[in-house]
């Protein structure tokens, strides 16, 4: 594919739900190629936006809070902060990290869908939804579970199967279920708005096909589900937590838009615009977001993960296709899964390596290497320990490190620390000089068709290269020998250092920046943000970067190796993990219901006395916290009952209730009273206890 040259390049990154730490998954599906595109595209000179922010509405966030029996507020003010500062240690280089709770996304996803209702690019319909009578709430998306229509998973979600990844809306759903109750969904009916997909899919798939140079298994997922048919999709939620449903587009429709919310994939995307324009606005251009968003010669890609390509790839191009004033997406470069130990990634399971926690253990870039070098691409890939070990030891280390390393120490110890001349370049020099030259241009090819992995393989030739051209050449005798052959050796690879500092940017920026500083290469452009970027950059990292006589630095250690026993402390960890997490989801299970018992006969059954009573007197038992003393009457006598529920109930809740006595259990002294039977009672799982009560005469048979 040829390079292009386009005017602008606005990048995003799908934005994480703000309701949990950022793993080596997420790391792989969107945000490490996101980072590795939009240095590759600074370097080149281009004029970059790389936008991201929190995803902190919709259901996922609103689940989460109550689990923790907290307010969906407090969790995206708990993680929105805990993933930005994750990200920037990372080495994420965005130009703006935004989040979805703000006052501007609120305006600007309230405008896009106000723009939408005037169009009438809506459809307004009352249906039956699934709605949780114990709750009391209809269950959107992720409030409820069943089996997927289109492949039998029994844990889709209401939205979405994340095993087929077809999106499904709550009511296809084969045998629904509560997540929150676990109750059996009924049917209420609600009124929402609609995006007409169905209507859409003819201007989408004529779009569809205009695009090139998208992966084949995204571009094929798309093309499955138009032959399935496009379904319209509620845009709206009644859920307690989302951006308001404009009241004067409800009021125009006629519906009470009170306690409606737009649906989070409408507004998470529009995410993407809300950002750039909090991030014109502090750069001092308020209005130069419209630039990026609305100027056909703008390059817009988003990278996300495979879950997130309905969404991308049909709903949100539709939605900007529907407004009219936007660019569409130029590429939607979704991943595949990442695996962790050959097993898929799991968080309920332990199963992750989460990044805030190896940022604790090692060097961003040495993750970013080792995730680079295996992204899910084209099918799932695996990540595991001793990988990352041999990624960082025989690549990292012994080639990049050690090349870098003996240069620079030649450098010092034979020429003074610096440049040597070139002169009279013989062929096997110059076949060197003209990989070198070759090389940007290469591994531009490779970022530009999104084949990341085949970049960062190809920018580590340059450094295998340098190895081997200094082997080969053995300046260590042409010293003596021959003394210019070594210092063009030096020369030259002093040279494909300096490329280095430059092509490696994307992948490893600390060392990348540290490689630089070592060789006191200034003026060049870095992969980050920079308000005066320099000339030189990317094409020009394959001619001579330093002069001839130019001082070089000293030598620092790049990358140290990795000891066995770092990796296997990584690989205990994650396996206690999983252990952990497998005994907390038993105690979970046991936690839920208590074990049947065994089964007995009708005779041991009949054993038992049960009589109906009248509590005629229920009161503490001095110094005893946990005792009622109750009076009961069984008709044909009088008992006194002594009870362990003082902690569950106040006597007046007890008192004059007709209840059900075991009337011939053995007595027993409590406290020194008398307990002359037990009343009968239930347990929740919570430990809460109730009353049994009954109907019939005192002294009844209850059997
Ligand atoms: N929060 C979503 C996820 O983690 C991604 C949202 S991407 C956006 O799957 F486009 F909607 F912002
Ligand atoms: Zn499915």
């Amino acid at each position: 594919m040829a390079t292009k040259d386009p005017a602008r390049v606005l990048i995003t990154a799908a934005l994480p739900y703000a309701n949990g730490p950022i793993h080596i998954g997420h790391l792989a599906g969107a945000y490490l190629p996101a980072d590795l595109y939009a240095r590759y595209q600074r370097l080149q000179g281009r004029d970059v936006a790389f936008i991201c922010g929190s995803d902190e509405m919709g259901v996922a966030i609103m689940m989460r809070s109550l689990k923790e029996d907290t307010t969906p507020q407090e969790i995206v003010d708990r993680y929105h902060p805990m993933i930005k500062e994750s990200f920037d240690q990372f080495g994420m280089s965005f130009d703006y990290y935004g989040r979805t709770t703000s006052e501007v996304h609120r305006e600007t996803s309230q405008d896009f869908f106000r723009t939408l209702a005037k169009k009438n690019a809506f459809k307004l319909s009352t249906d039956e939804q699934l709605y949780d009578p114990e709750a009391e709430m209809f269950l959107a998306d992720r409030f409820v579970r069943g089996t997927c229509p289109v492949c039998g998973y029994e844990e889709a979600y209401g939205d979405q199967c994340e095993k087929c990844g077809s999106s499904l809306s709550p009511t296809e759903l084969i045998e629904p279920r509560s997540a929150l109750t676990d109750a059996t969904p009924v049917l209420r009916e609600t009124t929402h708005w609609y995006l007409p997909l169905g209507d859409l899919q003819p201007e989408l798939e004529a779009w569809i096909d205009t695009r090139e140079g998208w992966k084949p298994n995204v571009k094929g997922q798309v093309k499955s589900w138009f032959t399935e048919g496009l379904r319209d999709r509620a845009i709206t939620r009644d859920v307690a937590w989302g951006v308001p449903v404009p009241e004067d587009v409800a009021d125009e429709a006629g519906v009470d838009g009170k306690g409606k919310v737009i649906y989070v994939w409408f507004d998470a995307p529009i995410g993407y615009i809300s950002a750039t324009k909090e991030w014109a606005a502090q750069t001092g251009a308020p209005e130069r977001w419209k630039e990026y968003w609305q100027q056909e010669d703008t390059q817009l890609v988003h990278f996300i993960g495979k879950d997130n390509i309905v969404f991308h790839c049909l709903m949100f191009p539709a939605m900007l296709m529907e407004h009219g004033k936007y660019v569409l997406p130029e590429n939607v470069p979704a991943n595949e899964f990442l695996n962790l130990e050959g097993e898929k990634l799991s968080t309920s399971r332990g199963w992750a390596v989460w990044l805030h926690e190896y940022l604790e253990e090692f060097p961003a870039d040495l993750l970013r290497y080792a995730l680079a070098a295996t992204l899910p691409e084209t099918k799932d890939a695996d990540f595991s320990w001793t990988d990352f070990q041999t990624r960082v030891n025989s690549e990292l280390a012994d080639v990049l490190g050690n090349f870098v390393n003996r240069t620079m120490t030649f450098a010092h110890r034979f020429f003074d620390g610096q440049v040597p001349p070139l002169k009279q370049v013989n062929e096997e020099e110059q076949a060197v000089l003209n990989a070198l030259e070759e090389a940007p241009a290469r591994i531009a090819q490779a970022y530009e068709a999104y084949r990341m992995r085949e970049a960062v393989f190809e920018t580590m030739q340059v450094a295998r290269l340098g190895n081997k051209f200094f082997n080969d050449t053995e300046p260590w005798h042409t010293r003596k020998t021959e003394p210019q052959r070594a210092a063009n050796t030096i020369h030259i690879c002093l040279q494909l250092c300096a490329a280095l500092g430059v092509l490696l940017d994307p992948v490893v920026p600390d060392s990348a920046r540290k490689l630089r500083s070592m060789l006191h290469l200034t003026d060049v452009r870095s992969g980050e943000p920079e308000t005066a970027p320099s000339e030189r950059g990317w094409m020009e990292a394959g001619s001579a970067l330093l002069q001839e006589g130019h001082e070089v630095g000293e030598a620092v250690i790049l990358f140290s190796k990795l000891e066995d026993d770092r990796i296997k402390k990584q690989i205990d960890k994650l396996n206690k993990r999983a252990e952990e997490a497998m005994e907390s989801a038993v105690d979970e299970k046991q936690k839920a219901y208590e074990q049947a018992k065994e089964q007995i006969e009708y005779d041991d059954f009949v054993k038992m006395d049960l009589r109906v009573g009248t509590v005629t007197l229920a009161e503490p038992v001095p110094k005893a916290d946990k005792l009622l003393r109750l009076e009961v009457d069984l008709g044909y006598e009088e008992r006194q009952v002594v009870a362990g529920i003082a902690e569950h109930m106040e006597p007046e809740e007890i008192q004059g209730k007709k209840v059900v006595v075991v009337a011939n259990l053995k007595p027993r002294k409590l406290f020194g009273l008398e307990s002359q039977g037990m009343v009968l009672m239930s347990e929740d799982r919570d430990g809460a206890l109730r009353v049994i009560t009954t109907a019939g005469e005192n002294g009844a048979v209850v059997r």
